[in-house]
């Protein structure tokens, strides 16, 4: 991403070389107008004019007013005088409507140039659009792109540096750079604009942080493609174990200033397994627990586009994920759209490409949760090595896990902390339950009980009826489970703690990659 200081140097070269037609495409005239200041400043042998539709034309130098005459035909006649009767100066054209294609203007902008050219004159031309070719190719486009984290984070710390001392300012370097890494993606004024909304509350404190994705949110408004979930901060996994220490330093690179490193931030995970055990939760919590913004792709959504529209929706998509980092991107249920033969099977195999040249590509700290349930016909180049971080299978929890599970739920539902041997027993009646069976039949207890207005807790023996009552997805559904176990098994491996289902499933195999209870 060529940054301020790189364009500056190419500019200038341009200058110096009287390229004729200089064009700086860029969403923020003001910055590239401190570029052009800065040069000026370095070449004073040359002429600088600037015309604006606001205040017509001035002379750079000086700052004054050379013409009040607001319209661009003016202006050009302004330039074509000049041109023909001095040397070496620059007209800077901003706001101009009606480059980029072939019209009156941009044909009148080329003859214009090939008259700069035969007096050692340069037009220059700040657009937010590429300009027709036919225009572009007479001189030379550079864009500047949007402000780095290291310049967004300069011109942070400038900002807040001038407020120390005179306001309650708790950032340090480190949330400074936070800051910055969080406004990425937006222009240098809206930057400014954010940070200048939090001075004035009056302080700057540790937790306003977490504030700035919120701003970002409503500077990008329609966040095409991605849709922006919000989280509460209750979000407990029971089990899953593997994820969670897997997960652990993860964290830890995606809040580090990874600048001057060669580590790249962690791509992310995929989660596959038996449905009801804990993925999209996983999602929603790993979110919450990083303290960082979760956004939904709906992949289906993007599938079921009229043709050549799927492929330039997920473009934009991933693109504002980029834009929006750092941030959780979630993807459930990523078969029912990149399953080979869903939808046009054209259409799918490109966006599957698409998004694992973006998972490779992309350095932004964007962390990839994609959920599958169905895993039997995920195209097999999204599970290769190196594409995901990792691969877990997200199996029926265990005993251990259907405690943990058991405890939240008895907490969340009915305040309640069960006895060693009331727990022992759930989890001893609820053999083949998923993690949504156990929530579910624990909410049946506490809603039960409040709907008939029930007093005090529920005895031990009531609890354990209505665990032997359900038949959890594993017995309703028990080939689908086999199968996505079956699957998990050869791809992943299930839990270390191999166990039998009923009788019909038998345990795992040692295993070969990193597992999850
Ligand atoms: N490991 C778990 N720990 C706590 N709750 C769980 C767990 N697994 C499932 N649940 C409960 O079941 C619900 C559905 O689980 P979910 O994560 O949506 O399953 P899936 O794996 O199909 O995405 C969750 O919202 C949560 O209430
Ligand atoms: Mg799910």
């Amino acid at each position: 991403m060529p940054n301020l200081v790189e364009t500056t140097g190419i500019v200038h070269r341009y200058l110096s070389a009287r390229v004729p037609l200089i064009v700086v495409q860029s969403i923020e005239p003001n910055r590239v107008m401190e570029i052009i200041a800065s040069c000026a400043a370095r070449a004073r042998q040359m002429s600088y004019y600037e015309h604006s539709r606001t205040e017509g034309i001035k002379d750079l130098l000086t700052g004054q007013a050379v013409s009040d005459e607001t319209s661009l035909q003016a202006a050009l006649e302004q330039a074509r005088m000049t041109f023909k009767s001095r040397q070496n100066v620059n007209f800077v054209f901003t706001d101009v409507e009606g480059l980029e294609s072939e019209t009156t203007t941009s044909r009148h902008f080329a003859e214009m140039v090939r008259l700069a050219e035969s007096r050692q004159c340069t037009i220059m031309l700040i657009t937010a659009n590429p300009v027709w070719p036919g225009l572009g190719r007479l001189g030379m486009c550079e864009r500047l792109d949007l402000p780095t984290t290291e310049e967004l984070a300069l011109t942070l710390t400038q900002m807040v540096d001038d407020h120390r001392g005179r306001l309650p300012i708790q950032w340090q370097a480190d949330e400074v750079r936070q800051a910055a890494e969080a406004l990425t993606g937006i222009t240098e004024a809206e930057a400014i604009n954010v940070l200048a909304s939090l001075l004035a509350k009056g302080s700057l404190e540790i937790t306003d942080l977490a504030e700035l994705s919120r701003f970002k949110d409503r500077i990008f408004g329609d966040m095409s493609g991605i849709e922006r979930i919000p989280l509460r901060g209750d979000y407990e996994v029971g089990g899953l174990r593997g994820l969670r220490e897997w997960l652990e330093p993860r964290e830890r690179l995606m809040k580090m200033d990874l600048t001057h490193s060669p580590l790249h931030p962690p791509k992310g995970v995929l989660l596959v397994g038996v449905p009801g055990c804990g993925k999209s939760l996983s999602a929603k919590a790993i979110a919450s627990q990083w303290d960082l913004p979760l956004y939904r792709l709906d992949m289906a959504g993007i599938l079921g586009m009229y043709v050549g529209q799927s492929e330039s929706q997920l473009r934009e998509a991933l693109a504002a994920a980029d834009r929006v980092a750092p941030c959780v991107l979630w993807i459930d249920e990523i078969e029912k759209a990149l399953a080979s033969g869903a939808g046009d099977s054209g259409t799918s195999r490109r966006l599957v490409g698409q998004f694992l040249f973006w998972l490779q590509e992309s350095t932004s700290k964007v962390f990839m949760v994609a959920t599958a349930n169905d895993v039997s016909s995920l195209p097999p180049e999204l599970l290769r090595k190196g594409r995901f971080d990792e691969l877990f299978f997200v199996d029926l929890p265990d005993p251990s896990d259907r405690e943990e599970i058991a405890q939240v739920y008895f907490q969340r539902y009915l305040s309640m902390d069960p006895s060693p041997l009331l727990l022992k027993e759930v989890v001893e009646h609820s053999d083949g339950f998923s993690g949504s069976d156990i929530d579910a039949v624990i909410h049946e207890i506490a809603a039960r009980r409040f709907t008939s207005a029930q007093e005090g807790e529920p005895s031990d023996e009531e609890i354990l009826a209505y665990f032997d009552n359900v038949l959890p997805y594993s017995q309703t559904n028990p080939e689908d489970v086999a199968a996505i176990r079956a699957w998990g098994e050869s791809r992943c491996v299930p839990a270390g703690s191999a166990r039998t289902l009923n009788g019909t499933f038998a345990g795992a195999t040692a295993p070969r990659r990193r597992v999850l209870v």
